[in-house]
Formats: structure tokens, sequence, C-alpha cells
């Protein structure tokens, strides 16, 4: 483990301004995967958790660079993440909730590649399925507030460039905020037109479990 940290912590003079290069972020992308096995493996997670080794990722979660090493990394740290919250564990939701991992995720699910925004929202409605992180998330409005406006940021996105993976996430999520009162009374006026239209009907077609959430969604709000 020591020798894992100390490759992430050699990359974090190379990330502002940003300097990494595609031979350096292989390397330190190798060490995350590495790293990814101890948070999968039922032994080695709750060490983990404990020793708050997921906060060393968060500085390579918070970069924006576009270029495809940047865009590596950040990737690769989320699979780290992604393989923590894919038991269902509360235990993980319990400290990602003592962290800032949610707006890191909607940064990235607002502005990154769309393969980064598909285990970003994973995350996110990882989260949200937890009864505790669905409560930490409509806690404050400012948190239902900054999770909704990158929803429908993210519908509009899909609109002119849709994939049904990424849609199916984003009817998750709506489907599962409407599970708390209050953010099912602040959805009505909030769920975008083309959820509400036929603009996903055509790639929808085929999934029919996503039909069946949104038009359970869209039948909630109307209550
Ligand atoms: N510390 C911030 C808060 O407690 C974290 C945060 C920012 C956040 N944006 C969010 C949490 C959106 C949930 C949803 O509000």
């Amino acid at each position: 483990m020591t020798s894992l940290l100390e490759e992430i912590i050699t990359v974090y003079p190379l990330l502002s301004p940003p300097t990494l290069t595609t031979p350096a972020s292989n390397r330190v992308c190798n060490a995350l995967a590495l790293l990814q096995c101890v948070a999968s493996h039922p032994e080695t997670r709750t060490p983990f958790l404990n020793a708050q080794i997921p906060l060393f990722l968060y500085p390579f979660l918070n970069t924006n660079s576009k270029q495809r090493s940047f865009e590596y990394l950040r990737l690769t740290s989320l699979g780290v993440i992604g393989a923590l919250v894919k038991n269902d564990t509360p235990e993980v939701i319990q400290f990602l909730l003592t962290t800032e991992i949610i707006p890191l995720c909607l940064k990235i699910m607002e502005a990154s590649s769309e393969l980064s925004k598909t285990v970003a929202i994973f995350i996110v409605q990882k989260i949200l399925v937890d009864d505790a992180g669905l409560a930490y998330i409509c806690q404050t409005f400012d948190r239902f507030d900054a999770v909704s406006n990158v929803l429908k940021l993210m519908i509009e996105q899909l609109v002119s460039n849709p994939t049904v993976r990424l849609l199916r996430h984003v009817i998750r999520c709506y489907l599962r905020m409407a599970d708390n009162p209050d953010a099912r009374i602040a959805l009505k006026d909030r769920l975008p037109q083309n959820l509400k239209d036929d603009t996903f009907s055509e790639i929808l077609r085929e999934d029919v479990t996503t039909r069946s959430c949104l038009a359970q969604l869209l039948s909630l709000i109307q209550q």
C-alpha cells in the first residue's frame, strides 16, 4: 500500500498546471488498478476505507483537462470508487457521505467523456439507492438542486447525443429521488420536458425496464 500511495502522490505536481504525460498516466493507472482489487475484496475493503485511501484519488477526480492522459486518470479513479459501491454495502456509502465525492461526480457528469459520465452517475445512483444516501442528498435544498440540475443538463445533452446506457441511469436517479416526499414535490416543476414528451421513445423502444421506470416516474410526479 505504501508503494501504491507513493505512485499516486508522485503524480500530484503534474495535475496543475496539467503536465501529465501518457506514460506517467499509464503508470499511475496501473497502480490504481491494483488499488481497485484492494477496494473490491471483502477482506481488504474495510481497512481500505478506515485508512481513508479513496481520498487520495479525489485530486485526480478534481482535474478538468480534456487531454487523454487526464480522461484516463479520471476514468480509472472512478473505477476504484465504482468497485467500492458495487456491492451496496452501507458502510461504503456511509464513508463516501463523509467526503466530497458527490460534487466531484456531478462535475464529471456535466463535462467529462461518456465513459466517465457513466461511471460517475453509477456512483451517484448507488448512493441514492441507499436510504442514508437518499436522505443525505435530499437533506438540503442546495444538495437536491445541485443533483437535479446536473440530471437535467444530462438530459439536454442526451437529446443531441443519445445513448441508452446514460439515459437509463438518469431516469433511475430521478425515480429514486422521487421516493423522497420533498424531492418528489420539487421535481414537479423540474423534470425536463424531454422526459415528458416522446423525445426518447425511439431509443427506449428495446428497453422495457427503463420505459417502465420512466412511466412510474411520470405518474409519481403527476400525483
Ligand atoms: N459539502 C457539500 C454539502 O454538504 C457537498 C455537496 C456539494 C453536495 N454539492 C452537493 C452533497 C450535492 C450532495 C449533493 O452540501
